[in-house]
């Protein structure tokens, strides 16, 4: 039956990841995919994960099943991370928390349990997104909508685009929202802009739905949770999924977590036994390891220290590099066109160019950048930085 099969072509950032590593020249720059690097263009294990994994090793007596929720410590570290430890929704019971496989996972299982709840729910994400949204949600049977969000001529959000696009939206929708360091633009919403579709959704009964997989790239954790937690104090109803992956440099280990908060502790304690049913039909159970490393991170002070200020290594990494990219672009293009680089957060922006200057960049100039012209900016250097705008003001 396997010949009936067409192949099918790369995935468009691993297979560019493909073509970088092919590539032999000294110049080569990666752009595309999406993790951290350090200036020497390194990914490394952070240092309190490697404290964190030596306890672990020292004191792990099992690897017996988790259990369907996930790791318990680890689930309420999260829920304090994402939530602050005394959110009022928090003490009156009506969050809870599973932990998932990545934010990925996060985002399939909070699908399924969406879909229960509502049988046909439309989910509405913004224009754009990241690309791994509609195929996860879409896989698990929702059906997505777009509200307008970035003006890809301005470089900025189209704040009253989407609030009037999501005008559209019906009583019980769904509104998924990035929690920071928004993915593929940077574009995040000031905290006005947050208070203005918290109110949007109050008055038109819609549930969010926040994605938050960089908290602390953007200005720090609880900055970060800005929109999670004045959602959780105002509306109802709320879905968060987060990732592990990049603020602990935990990409492989695959560690994330969904929650929900609903109306009452009641409606809570129900919620969590459809969370973790649909994940006894996805995956069983989600992996322990990153879980159990996050939980003792979060768990001893100094760990916590250690880890909080390897975030603000990597997050003021990415906005000095935000900053001296910007400037040394208006330099050799003399125009301010790259200005929005320096004021948008997180790993990603859009650099607005077209499909023959980014392949003009790859085949002349060794720069790998996806097609939609999205940058990691985290693989700019000092050392690379001065090739790298050249060669876009060369292309230009
Ligand atoms: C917006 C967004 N959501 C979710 C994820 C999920 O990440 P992971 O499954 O690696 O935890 C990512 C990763 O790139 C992301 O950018």
């Amino acid at each position: 039956m396997f010949d009936r099969l067409k192949k099918l072509p790369d995935d468009p950032i691993l297979g560019l990841l493909r073509l970088y590593r092919e590539d032999d020249s000294p110049d080569k720059v990666d752009l595309g995919a999406g993790v951290y690097q350090n200036e020497q263009g390194q990914t490394e294990v952070l240092g309190a994960v490697k404290q964190a994994e030596q306890r672990l090793w020292d004191s792990q007596q099992t690897k017996v099943y988790e259990g369907l929720r996930g790791n318990a410590d680890f689930n309420t570290a999260m829920t304090r991370m994402m939530f602050g430890a005394d959110h009022p929704a928090l003490n009156d019971g009506r969050i809870v928390t599973v932990q998932t496989t990545g934010g990925s996972g996060g985002l399939h299982i909070a699908a399924g349990v969406l879909l229960r709840a509502s049988p046909g729910v439309k989910v509405w994400a913004s224009e754009p997104t990241w690309p791994n949204h509609q195929p996860l949600l879409s896989s698990a049977g929702i059906n997505i909508e777009t509200y307008p969000y970035y003006d890809a001529s301005s470089n900025a959000i189209e704040f009253d685009a989407m609030l009037e696009g999501l005008q559209r939206a019906e009583r019980g929708d769904v509104v998924l929202l990035h929690g920071c360091c928004h993915n593929p633009t940077g574009a995040d919403l000031s905290r006005e802009q947050w208070d203005r579709v918290i109110d949007l959704l109050e008055e038109r009964g819609l549930v969010p739905f926040i994605d938050v997989a960089y908290q602390g790239f953007a200005e720090g954790i609880d900055e970060d949770a800005y929109g999670i937690r004045a959602s959780a104090a105002r509306l109802p109803e709320l879905v968060v999924v987060s990732s592990c992956s990049k603020n602990f440099g935990l990409y492989r280990d695959r560690v994330g977590c969904t929650s929900i908060v609903a109306q009452s502790n009641e409606h809570a304690q129900t919620s969590v036994s459809h969370l973790a049913n649909v994940t006894r039909r996805v995956y069983s159970m989600p992996p322990a390891h990153g879980a159990e490393v996050v939980q003792i991170i979060l768990n001893d002070a100094e760990l916590t220290r250690l880890w909080l200020s390897e975030l603000g290594t990597m997050r003021d990494r990415v906005n000095n590099l935000r900053r001296q990219f910007a400037e040394m672009l208006a330099t050799k293009t003399g125009t301010d066109r790259f200005a929005f680089i320096a004021q948008q957060r997180g790993m990603f922006s859009l650099l607005g160019l077209d499909k023959a200057q980014i392949q003009r960049l790859r085949d002349e100039f060794h720069i790998y950048i996806v097609g939609s012209s999205r940058a990691n900016i985290a693989g700019v250097s000092e050392a690379n930085l001065d090739y790298l705008t050249d060669s876009i003001a060369a292309v230009l």
